[in-house]
């Protein structure tokens, strides 16, 4: 973990004000979930803390399932070329379907997955992002649940990578830049 910590430049956002707004988006879903047992899509690999965190947080029925979905490779600049390395199991014509994702950056992504999963014809179809980046958005988006709005910024932990490294930070930080300009 020293490892990792020494390229950390500080702390965004720390692991209690994580923890106190996924309790708080838990409460809010499920009160607007009610009765109707939706199904949280878990986008691999960055959502899968925020994913655990969310489940333990609600207080209703739901299902969950997960799709991989590759935009950035190694890179930290947004390609807007998406592809899907894993499908869902689960058969959503007639779900209420919540995306759940670790970060909102260019918009891309959504954009895809969104007209992707609207073809399976869900009852319902909503997007929880942990964090959103509104300065670098290139596709107009409506976001139904925001953990935070952060600068635009790299930031990694609580899920979030460089380099497949610093997704179990239990925080979410600013990258050195140092740790990321020399990579290839
Ligand atoms: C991140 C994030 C979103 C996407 C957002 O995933 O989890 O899926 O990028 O970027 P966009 O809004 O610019 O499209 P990434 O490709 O880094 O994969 P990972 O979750 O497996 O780390």
């Amino acid at each position: 973990m020293n490892a990792l910590l020494q390229n950390v430049d500080r702390v965004l956002i720390s692991q209690e004000e994580l923890q106190k707004r996924v309790r708080e988006l838990g409460a809010q879903i499920s009160a607007d979930y009610h009765d109707l047992n939706p199904l949280l899509l878990c986008v691999l690999k960055g959502g899968f803390l925020f994913l655990a965190d969310l489940s333990r947080a609600l207080t209703i029925r739901h299902g969950v399932d997960f799709m991989a979905i590759s935009s950035y490779g190694n890179s930290t600049v947004s390609s807007g070329v998406v592809r899907i390395l894993k499908d869902l199991d689960t058969d959503i014509s007639g779900r209420h379907v919540l995306i759940v994702e670790d970060i909102i950056d260019t918009g891309n992504t959504l954009a895809y997955l969104l007209e992707n999963l609207r073809v399976r014809q869900p009852a319902s179809l909503r997007i929880c992002a942990l964090l959103t980046k509104p300065a670098r958005r290139q596709v107009p988006l409506h976001i139904d649940y925001v953990g935070f709005e952060i600068p635009d910024e790299f930031v990694i932990g609580y899920g979030l990578d460089f380099a497949e490294d610093y997704r179990n930070l239990p925080f979410i930080g600013v990258l050195k830049r140092e740790a990321y300009a020399s990579s290839p």
